[in-house]
């Protein structure tokens, strides 16, 4: 099992080229489902989550062939298999995406119900909701969501939660309701940069959607939709951890390939602690030079500050000159990197949904153990700037959704080794 080691206390310098988002990459690839004749994508991150992905789209019937330069060739060849069983969804949850198109375009989903995870309790039923809004019939078959239709039809939806909306619930509907007949309106529909760019993909397929990126969305249902070469967003949570990351050693980071836009609260909050974050030309540069002030963070849907940072700011404030709050609205238990930080030496104290975070003059560094994707990207900040050794273990939970961060540190100048020992 591979594991980091990081000598912290190097000042990052230099610049870093921002891949493909994630979030948007997975989506955008499950839709190829509704699609006739070739999908080729471009800037899609090469991660662990995306290879499970096309794993899952081979097992449906879908061929994919990855070029170099992050360019993934996606077709459908059969449409027989209408099945993403336990084994395959309980290894990435967003394999849920696929619900929604193979609903509409094969008449039947069979998705294992994805469990808890490291984050939380991730329930499913806004996405089953709105499917069977647009005229699904919903059985629960030995833990598989099983959904038909004969035809799926336009419809009127809110689809908020208690912890508002939801972005895969909206990427499902979405996709399901682009083939639908007639006009679909979601009503409280997700406004991430990844929703948007789903919309504009299928857009690009031939769907006819409107309002993307605010809380109403409406869907004219086409008959078909077509292939289309298409290139996915930067990803704004990897151009956050670098932003981070630059501040966190008092240092000098330029970003490529970053969309600012889609990190406005993130910037808002950074530079209110003193952050410096600036545009030069088409690069970001992001510099510290001080210790840092504390401050206020609640995570929110975009275009709040997103959830997906939350660990990696919190190891920000660890070092902050005084008392921070940080309060998680989205997964009000997404704190598995609370008790790790400790571990380094922070004053962390979790009350409920909320971190106070007691700045410290220095974290030490100490082996410590990633949870989940986010946490490990935290700890591994930590570890940068951490007085010593730092040795972050289960590090397949950060190759999920960064594309090689150690290579892309050590560019900068971290001091950061992948090493691997015999498994546990
Ligand atoms: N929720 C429900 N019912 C549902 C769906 C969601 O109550 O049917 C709740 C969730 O429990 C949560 C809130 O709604 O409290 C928002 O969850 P959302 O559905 O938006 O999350 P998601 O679509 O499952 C995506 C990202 C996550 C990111 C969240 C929030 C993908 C593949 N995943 O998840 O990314 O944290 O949105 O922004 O897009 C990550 O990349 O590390 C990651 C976890």
């Amino acid at each position: 099992m591979d594991y980091f080691q990081i000598s912290g206390g190097k000042r990052l310098r230099g610049a870093v080229e921002i891949g493909g988002a994630k979030n948007a990459a997975l989506p955008i690839m499950a839709a190829s489902i509704l699609c006739e004749g070739e999908i080729v994508l471009h800037n899609v991150p090469d991660l662990a989550d995306v290879r499970t992905m096309e794993h899952l789209l081979n097992h449906l019937g879908v061929s994919s062939k990855r070029e170099p330069n992050g360019t993934v060739r996606l077709k459908v060849e059969d449409e027989m298999n209408c099945h993403a069983d336990y084994e395959l969804v309980r290894r990435m949850r967003a394999s849920v995406c696929v619900m929604g198109p193979l609903l509409a375009k094969r008449r039947k989903s069979q998705v294992s119900m994805p469990g808890g995870c490291a984050i939380g309790d991730r329930p499913i039923d806004l996405h089953v909701a709105g499917l069977r809004a647009l005229g699904a019939d919903m059985e629960l078959m030995s833990g598989d969501v099983l959904l038909k239709a004969k035809r799926l039809t336009g419809t009127e939806m809110f689809l908020g939660g208690p912890f508002g909306s939801s972005v895969t619930a909206t990427a499902n509907i979405m996709m399901a309701a682009a083939l639908a007949e007639g006009r679909t309106i979601i009503e409280s529909a997700a406004c991430e940069p990844e929703v948007t760019d789903l919309a504009n993909f299928l857009n690009a397929c031939g769907a006819q959607i409107t309002g993307q990126g605010s809380p109403r969305i409406t869907v004219e249902g086409v008959k078909q939709l077509n292939g289309c070469e298409y290139t996915v967003i930067p990803d704004r949570i990897e151009a956050g951890t670098f932003m981070i990351a630059g501040a966190i050693t008092n240092g000098e980071v330029r970003l490529r390939n970053c969309r600012l836009e889609h990190l406005l609260a993130v910037v808002d909050r950074l530079r209110q602690v003193g952050v410096n974050i600036e545009r030069d030309g088409e690069e970001i540069v992001v510099s510290s030079s001080r210790r840092l002030e504390p401050t206020t963070i609640t995570t929110q849907p975009y275009p709040g500050f997103p959830t997906d940072l939350q660990a990696q700011v919190m190891a920000l404030l660890c070092l902050a000159d005084g008392n921070s709050v940080l309060t998680e609205k989205i997964y009000p238990d997404r704190f598995m990197h609370v008790g790790e930080l400790n571990r380094l030496g922070a004053q962390l104290r979790k009350e409920g949904p909320t971190v106070i975070v007691e700045g410290v003059k220095r974290l030490i560094g100490a082996p410590v153990m990633a949870s989940d994707l986010r946490a490990s990207a935290a700890l591994v900040l930590a570890g940068l700037v951490a007085k010593g050794e730092t040795l972050v273990n289960r590090v397949y939970h950060i190759d999920r959704g960064y594309d090689r961060i150690e290579r892309k540190l050590r560019m900068l100048g971290a001091d950061i080794e992948r090493l691997s020992r015999p498994d546990e």
